[in-house]
């Protein structure tokens, strides 16, 4: 671990100030906060700042750090690759790669037998994107160009994958013109149905249904896919009733539409699954994955697809896929990712996942009970969210002047968490977590909730 002194870590975040875009942050706001906060390690659930400040990470990273911080085996693997080799020459492959491939097809579900690797989870899907229609021009369906997606759903930040999202914590104005031909349907939010759906299952069948209505209103000869993430994390984690992925999976096979399932977020165990539609007995048509296929040790993503896709690009140079991503299934990553799956395997952290999970969410729920600002617990695996309201019969949202957000995170960090606060929360600590860690993880979110909720008289 490499601390600095005051002054050294003072001096980083002025020039952190001046020469970095720092996700999500504005410059003057931090400079008044005294951040950005500068990380230099981390082990298992919990990281350390520049100035020795040890946290637990509430949210591992971005929903990534899946096996935990500080896995020496995955950096050795990583090492070693890079002392062989570092690239290879175009059109040619690593040993690494094929066996990522050959290793993903075994652990997806059904016959989704072919990876093509990316840097991250939008390059992921503008190759899912440009796969659908590709797809559809090979078997002679070539009308079938739009796709439908979901209101309040993030599925990246470039531009065919901005154009899917739906969410407001990511307004698109700044960037419009977007790509045409995106359609989106209300998200299966059971706490809020679009619908008034009483039930998850409910919620999920009306919700179900808008999907069928949009693509017979498009005329289904020219829908290429639905995409949708199996829970939703902008929505503050929303899990659908059990119905929803089957009868989605039941109407894009009745009219010849792709299902494509992202699971950015929840592949490689999030959930206490390998991948989320495994809990619904889904195979989708694609998969879209990448923060946890290597805990994002090393920057990698990837579109996994079942064989009726693939095949459909062999047998010619012409039906060949033409898309390239320079650093897709770099050898450096695809060593980082395999070590990260077998330490997953070995260790069963998706089983821990599913373990800790149902513990957190008991814990998420006691709180529930003595807190009325917390109107909703939801969750499955470790990807659990809260749904924060000023008042539980009308489910408002505090106004802005409450300054909630700020609030709790501020909270939390000063009592050694870090998670975000605000209206829709997600709780996600790394899948290595003991029950001793949930305990103190939802010790310090209990504390801060009575501190937030005595100074907002809720
Ligand atoms: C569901 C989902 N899809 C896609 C993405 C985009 O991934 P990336 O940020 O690696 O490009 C994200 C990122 O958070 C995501 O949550």
């Amino acid at each position: 671990m490499t601390t600095h002194s005051p002054s050294e870590v003072k001096s980083l975040q002025e020039s952190a100030l001046e020469h970095l875009w720092v996700y999500l942050r504005e410059p003057s706001d931090m400079a008044e906060k005294g951040d950005p906060a500068i990380f230099v390690s981390g082990e298992g659930v919990h990281v350390t700042d520049a100035l020795g400040n040890t946290s637990i990470d509430g949210m591992s990273g971005l929903w990534l750090k899946n096996v935990g911080y500080g896995r020496k085996e995955i950096a050795d693997a990583a090492y070693e690759q890079m002392l062989n080799l570092t690239y290879m020459p175009l059109g040619t492959t690593t040993e690494p790669t094929i066996r990522l491939a050959e290793k993903i097809s075994q652990i997806a579900p059904g016959d989704m037998t072919r990876s093509f690797f990316t840097s991250g989870g939008s390059e992921a899907i503008e190759t899912a994107l440009k796969l659908s229609r590709a797809y559809f021009k090979r078997v002679g369906e070539p009308n079938r160009t739009k796709f439908i997606s979901r209101k309040g759903s993030y599925h990246g930040a470039t531009m065919g994958a901005l154009a899917l999202g739906g969410s407001h914590l990511y307004p698109k104005l700044d960037y419009e013109p977007l790509m045409p031909g995106v359609f989106h349907v209300p998200q299966p939010l059971p706490y809020r149905c679009e619908f008034g759906g009483e039930t998850p299952e409910e919620c999920a069948e009306l919700c179900v249904n808008a999907v069928e209505e949009m693509i017979k209103f498009q005329d289904p000869e020219t829908i290429a896919a639905v995409f949708a993430e199996p829970i939703s994390s902008p929505m503050g984690c929303a899990v659908p009733g059990d119905n929803y992925w089957p009868r989605l999976r039941e109407i894009c096979d009745r009219y010849g539409v792709l299902l494509i399932a992202d699971e950015v977020i929840t592949g490689f165990g999030r959930t206490g699954k390998m991948f989320a539609t495994e809990h619904w007995g889904v195979v989708p048509d694609m998969m879209t994955v990448a923060k946890g296929i290597t805990s994002g040790y090393i920057p990698m993503g990837g579109c996994i697809t079942r064989g009726e896709i693939s095949d459909a690009f062999i047998g010619s140079q012409k039906a060949s896929f033409k898309h390239v991503i320079t650093f897709g299934g770099h050898p450096v990553a695809a060593a980082a990712a395999l070590k990260n799956i077998e330490i997953m395997e070995e260790e069963g952290m998706v089983e821990n996942a599913a373990k800790q999970g149902v513990y957190l969410l008991d814990g998420l729920n006691e709180m529930k009970e003595k807190y009325q600002m917390i109107g909703d617990v939801r969750g499955l695996g470790l990807f659990c969210g809260l749904e924060l309201v000023a008042d539980r019969g009308t489910k408002e949202y505090f106004p802005a002047e409450a300054d909630l957000a700020n609030r709790i995170t501020q909270g939390f960090a000063e009592n050694g968490l870090l998670l975000r606060g605000g209206d829709r929360m997600n709780v996600a600590p790394p899948l290595c977590i003991t029950s001793s860690e949930v305990d103190d993880l939802v010790t310090i979110m209990d504390k801060v909730f009575d501190q937030v909720s005595k100074d907002l008289g809720v």
